[in-house]
């Protein structure tokens, strides 16, 4: 019997070296994990955000690991619009003259009890976890339709799209089901292609985002401890953990596996 080449060098199954990927969120906490993951791999980088200065800082940090011909440039832009999620797209085109991978990294929260919300508040929310994946989503999909290139698009999940939670989350998890649904749909629509999509779902690491939960005053104390006694595993996460999924997700191991929401969650949607 012949043994395939992936039998041979399974390793080579988690290639990405050359490969080209936009980052939105590159300046967050998984966003960076992702960059520096990708650049000390080889791939070349298209870091996309808001916030110049933490965009810089992270860019500093992708030249230090960078190896195998990974190169990386800045965009100092969020997919607010389809001009803005095209212009990121068109920016990609022009440095590196293809696209290969998808990484949405940006997310936000901002918590309150439905009773007390203001609209706005859940719009940002909204906008941030479900408009700007599916802006990207459409700006690069079609690129990648019509250029028959089998794209992969990872977008981050959440353990609240699957679970309720008690901090006037309405807003965080009902985006976070809609990304799961998103994930699911766009694998199905796009399967014929050959894109893949899937979606990380962690529970709590850190971030910016969580940051808070990692104080010691009252409020991030007993959030700590009531996340710690649902988590099997017994601590929260850091961005490093994620890291193993994120390449699996993004390089060729992952060929036959599509529309899955990946549970990186210390066992917490297992019990
Ligand atoms: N940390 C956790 O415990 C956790 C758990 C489950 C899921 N997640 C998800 O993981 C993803 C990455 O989050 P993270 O923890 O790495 O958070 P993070 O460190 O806060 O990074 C998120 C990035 O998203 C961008 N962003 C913030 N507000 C935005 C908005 N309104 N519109 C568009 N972009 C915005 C920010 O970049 P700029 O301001 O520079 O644009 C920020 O650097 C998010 O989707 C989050 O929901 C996180």
């Amino acid at each position: 019997m012949t043994i395939s080449e992936p039998l041979r060098d399974p390793l080579s199954l988690f290639n990405v070296e050359g490969k080209v990927a936009i980052i939105t969120g590159a300046s967050g906490a998984f966003g960076r994990a992702c960059a520096l993951t990708l650049a000390s791999l080889g791939a070349k980088l298209v870091l996309a955000s808001g916030s110049k200065d933490e965009l810089d800082a992270v860019a500093a940090e992708v030249a230090e690991v960078a190896r195998h011909g990974s190169t990386a440039i800045t965009l100092v832009r969020r997919p607010d619009t389809l001009e803005d999620a095209e212009a990121i797209r068109d920016a990609t085109l022009a440095e590196f003259g293809r696209i290969d991978q998808l990484v949405i990294a940006s997310g936000y929260n901002k918590a309150g009890f439905i009773q007390e919300q203001p609209l706005d508040e859940w719009q940002t929310v909204m906008d941030a976890n479900v408009r700007a994946p599916w802006l990207m989503a459409k700006a690069v999909g079609a690129w990648w339709i019509d250029n028959e290139v089998r794209g992969k698009m990872l977008l981050m999940s959440s353990v609240r799209g699957r679970h309720g939670n008690y901090s006037g989350y309405t807003g965080y998890c009902t985006s976070k089901g809609a990304t799961d649904s998103l994930t699911r749909v766009l694998a199905t629509e796009w399967a014929k292609y050959g894109i893949t999509v899937n979606a990380i779902a962690p529970t709590v690491f850190r971030s910016k985002l969580t940051a808070w939960m990692w104080s010691d005053d009252e409020v991030g104390q007993a959030t700590r401890k009531r996340s710690l006694s649902r988590i099997p595993l017994g601590r929260l996460g850091e961005p490093e953990d994620l890291m193993g999924m994120a390449l699996y997700l993004l390089s060729p191991a992952s060929d036959f596996c599509t529309g899955q929401i990946m549970y990186v969650d210390g066992g917490y949607t297992a019990g």
